[in-house]
């Protein structure tokens, strides 16, 4: 084997993060290809997408970290992947070579922003047979949140539920799952994205540029049995006018300050949600997308290369659905 076929073998072509906060740059370059451990696989990269967190993160970084930290905490893009596995650990069951999975995993190790990334089994399951890899990786992050977040706050049959943020990564799967789970789905969205909204299922829609919602006049008084708040942006005292007397406030604040923590834990069917990615839930809905229940909505699409561009229409806020990444060509 010539030296440039084994540099060929162990390098691939990755994003390379420098620098930290807003001046973050994210340039194409080369890095090891890693090695599964026992419970891992080696998986070909072939989409990725682009989640608030990573930019979020890299941003906490920024103000926490000093400077010997930042050093011993590489940042890492890229969480969601759907791709072909080439290798398995020495203890893998279940999945062969040559399976086409999805996932994600939040351990900062995963960093699917490259042409290959190992990745626990425990995290990833099967692509829906239907499904595209573009398809595919939008869901792991987005579509686990709205499953588990919907899950956490008791959504079923009969249940009203409003959806704050229905128009962005989480919401749009939100929108679906909760259609499927048998709710009334309310989905709280710009003018722009009503449509968008509406075609995804939700029974009622509300316009937030047209007022404040939250504060409905008395004759017109709302209660969800489960406000799910995607934007992260709302409390259940914001939205104690919309809850139903036992109904439950379920916000995406992964990383919310201590004391507010404190306060939504103190307070009854209130909640923080922090998404872990189970093979079981990919599987679930992974059912519903090869039923054409639920899809995933395609904000738009990015080459490796031009993975800056995709962070920064993350960054616009301004989502329609999921950003993703196209590892590969095709
Ligand atoms: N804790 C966890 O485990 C977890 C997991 C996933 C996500 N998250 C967090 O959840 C949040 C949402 O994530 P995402 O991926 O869905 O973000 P996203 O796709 O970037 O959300 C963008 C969408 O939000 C809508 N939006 C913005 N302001 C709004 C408002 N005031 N009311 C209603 N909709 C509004 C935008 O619509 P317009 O342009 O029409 O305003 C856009 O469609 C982020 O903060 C993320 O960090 C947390």
């Amino acid at each position: 084997m010539s030296l440039s076929t084994i540099a060929l073998a162990v390098f691939m072509k990755a994003i390379i993060p420098e620098g930290f906060g807003p001046s973050v740059r994210l340039t194409l370059g080369e890095r090891k290809r890693p090695v599964p451990g026992k419970n891992d696989v080696l998986v070909k990269v072939h989409a990725a997408s682009v989640n608030p967190k990573d930019w979020k993160l890299n941003l906490t970084l920024a103000r926490a970290a000093p400077p010997l930290g930042r050093r011993l905490i590489p940042p890492l893009f890229g969480d969601d992947l759907a791709g072909e596995i080439v290798q398995l650990g020495a203890g893998v069951e279940g999945f062969e070579v040559g399976d086409r999975v999805y996932g994600m995993d939040m351990r900062l190790r995963t960093a699917t922003l490259a042409e290959y990334a190992v990745i626990d089994t425990r995290r990833i399951a099967l692509m829906p047979a239907n499904t595209g890899f573009i398809e595919a990786a939008a869901v792991p992050l987005a579509g686990q949140t709205a499953l588990q977040g919907l899950r956490k706050g008791q959504a079923g049959p009969g249940r009203s539920v409003l959806i704050i943020g229905a128009s962005g990564g989480v919401g749009s799967y939100a929108v679906q799952i909760a259609r499927q789970l048998g709710c009334h789905v309310t989905g709280v969205c710009s003018t722009r994205n009503i449509e968008l909204v509406q075609s995804l299922g939700a029974d009622a829609v509300i316009d937030y540029t047209a007022g404040d919602y939250r504060q409905p006049a008395p004759g017109q008084r709302r209660a969800f049995d489960l406000v799910f708040d995607v934007t992260a942006y709302e409390t259940p005292a914001s939205c104690g006018a919309l809850l139903a007397p036992a109904g439950y406030f379920i916000s995406t604040m992964g990383h919310a300050r201590p004391a507010l923590r404190t306060l939504l834990s103190r307070r009854r069917n209130a909640s923080l949600l922090r998404v872990e990615s189970w093979t079981a839930d990919l599987q679930t809905i992974g059912e519903w997308m090869t039923a054409g229940a639920v899809r995933s909505v395609i904000d738009s699409r990015f080459t490796l290369a031009e993975a800056q561009q995709a962070y920064e229409r993350s960054r616009s806020g301004r989502a329609r659905g999921k950003i993703v990444i196209a590892v590969t060509p095709g």
